[in-house]
């Protein structure tokens, strides 16, 4: 592990320097990878791993279009795809990369399955922290890891494929073996991690939830429609109220912030922009730090997780969700956006 000055705190990090690919392979040299599940993080991961040269197979319900992408994928049915049962048999890690809701209805038929010294391997702290709410108890002769990539499936292939990596946290929350720390690494490694950072299942199920429900999806779209209906109401034409609102931030500022920090991507703007933008910058925080104050609140207590299972266990989830997301992309400000899109110079 190297530690490392993270804004003035020292963490513990693991980068491929101190654990290389080969150790990885050495300590999962007699592992079978089972990655349960082939919705999103599961082709990410398992493709990672085996093109890492690792031993893998897929769990995956019979029948669906997913089935039919695993087979698309180069997974072998009778070899290297199966039932989801008898692939947690078969394996001695079994990654549950099943959907939150998915991985509650499932557990009864797969608990039987993970004797003693298997590892279960998690990319949420969800299923074991609200164990109450979701019943996943895993025996206490096993290994309970988690490996969460700090983004969607499709970026985790698509940077290992670039020769990148996603970074990724890990936390052991039970060790029966004594090599649930090096399991949980390697296989961090395996599926292409960049950097590991180190936290606890109910950290990581915490900082998610308030992440997605906070700036990375919930305030972001508040915080944008509150603008761009101030501009809408006062005059403004939609192409105005939409550049000055999502375009330029997701075209031309975020990928300078991304690249070198607020203050380099200030320091690139007009003086009256940095201006305004250093005065502002306190109300805004001012206004909705209680709101986040609240979510983390919410979070912590499970009404938030609670919510989450009720809504996506419904037989017509699919159907309420669709409407919702309908509506959302309906609105002026996302139908704007698509004309917008379009008249990008690389789309025309
Ligand atoms: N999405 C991400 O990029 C991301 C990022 C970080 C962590 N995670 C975590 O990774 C885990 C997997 O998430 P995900 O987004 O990859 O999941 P997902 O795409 O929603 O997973 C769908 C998978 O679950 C299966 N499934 C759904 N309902 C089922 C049921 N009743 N019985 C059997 N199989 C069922 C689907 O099979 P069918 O197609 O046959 O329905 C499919 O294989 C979760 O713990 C999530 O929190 C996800």
């Amino acid at each position: 592990m190297a530690v490392m000055n993270f804004g003035g705190v020292d963490e513990s990090v693991v980068t491929r320097t101190e654990f290389p690919l080969e150790k990885a392979r050495e300590v999962l040299k007699n592992e079978t990878i089972a990655v349960i599940g082939y919705g999103v993080q599961g082709p990410g991961q398992s493709l990672n791993l085996r093109d890492n040269g690792f031993n893998v197979i897929v769990g995956q319900r019979k029948g669906g279009k997913t089935w039919a992408k695993a087979v698309a994928d180069g997974w072998v049915p009778g070899e290297t795809l199966f039932e989801i049962e008898e692939a947690c048999q078969r394996a001695t890690i079994v990654q549950y990369l099943l959907s939150d809701a998915a991985q509650i209805e499932v557990w009864p038929r797969i608990k039987e399955h993970l004797t003693p010294g298997k590892a279960l391997y998690f990319s949420h702290g969800f299923g074991i922290t609200y164990k109450g709410r979701t019943h996943i108890i895993p025996s206490t002769d096993i290994d309970v890891i988690l490996v969460a990539p700090k983004g969607s499936g499709t970026s985790l292939r698509r940077m290992f494929l670039q020769g990148r990596g996603l970074n990724s946290s890990y936390a052991v929350f039970q060790d029966a073996t004594g090599r649930a720390w090096e399991r949980a690494v390697a296989l961090g490694i395996g599926v292409g991690s960049g950097y590991l950072f180190e936290t606890t299942f109910k950290k990581e199920v915490y900082s998610d939830l308030t992440g997605e429900r906070g700036t990375l999806m919930g305030a972001i779209q508040g915080l944008l429609l509150a603008q761009y209906e101030t501009l809408r109401e006062n005059g403004h034409d939609p192409s105005e109220a939409f550049n000055e609102t999502v375009e330029e931030l997701t075209q031309s500022l975020m990928p300078l912030f991304a690249e070198n920090g607020m203050d380099w991507m200030y320091a690139n703007c007009s003086t009256t922009a940095q201006r305004g933008a250093l005065d502002w910058m306190t109300p805004f925080h001012d206004a909705t730090k209680p709101v986040f104050e609240k979510l983390y609140k919410e979070v912590a207590c499970g009404n938030e997780a609670q919510r989450s299972i009720d809504t996506n266990s419904k037989p017509d989830y699919r159907e309420g969700l669709d409407r919702e997301l309908k509506a959302l992309r309906e609105s002026e400000m996302w139908r704007t956006g698509a004309v917008v899109r379009k008249l990008r110079p690389e789309n025309n």
